[in-house]
């Protein structure tokens, strides 16, 4: 008897040490499988630089918004927030922490937002809504790249 409860006592103990194992494998496998590149901004930098970001998004809205309504001017001024004038935005110790493979993105996104408000002028909506597409597969690229920490 007490041998049959000493191996259930040590197939316990085994069967813990196995699934605990499992959980640190699987913990420090998640984030081995994160190969972006950090760009090691701090808590400041990154809550700037993610407010840039989600007002990307709200561009992104307003352009669909825009396409769907056929109203080329909601569609012109959504992109512009996210053109040059938000290039000229970002503070300068943001800047200077950016490496340049990430502005060879960054840099044309905005100013595919600057050519977005032009051709909302003369362009049809087809046509709008294939370049918005081109433009966000810039996001796409970027993101697949780079993370803040
Ligand atoms: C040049 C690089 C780059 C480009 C271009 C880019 N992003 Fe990002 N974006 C990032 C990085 C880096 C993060 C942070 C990811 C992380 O830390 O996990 C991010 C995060 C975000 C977030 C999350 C914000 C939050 O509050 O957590 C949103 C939303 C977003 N991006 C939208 C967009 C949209 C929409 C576009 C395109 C119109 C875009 N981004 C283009 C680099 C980029």
């Amino acid at each position: 008897m007490k041998y049959i409860l000493k191996a259930i006592f040590i197939a316990f103990v085994i069967t813990s040490c196995l699934s605990q194992a499992a959980a640190e494998d699987t913990s420090t496998e998640n984030i081995a499988t994160d190969p972006r590149i950090s760009l090691g901004l701090n808590a400041a930098e990154k809550a700037e630089f993610l407010s840039e970001m989600r007002q990307m998004l709200t561009s992104i809205q307003g352009i669909l918004a825009g396409l769907g309504e056929k109203n080329p001017n909601l569609i012109a001024e959504s992109a512009r927030t996210s053109g040059n004038r938000m290039a000229r935005a970002t503070p300068d110790s943001v800047r200077q922490k950016l490496p340049q493979s990430f502005k060879d993105i960054g840099g044309p996104t905005h100013m595919m937002f600057e050519e977005l408000a032009i051709r909302a002028e003369t362009d049809d909506m087809d046509m709008l809504a294939s370049f918005t597409s081109e433009l966000m597969q810039q996001c796409l690229s970027c993101h697949a790249i780079f993370k803040t920490d």
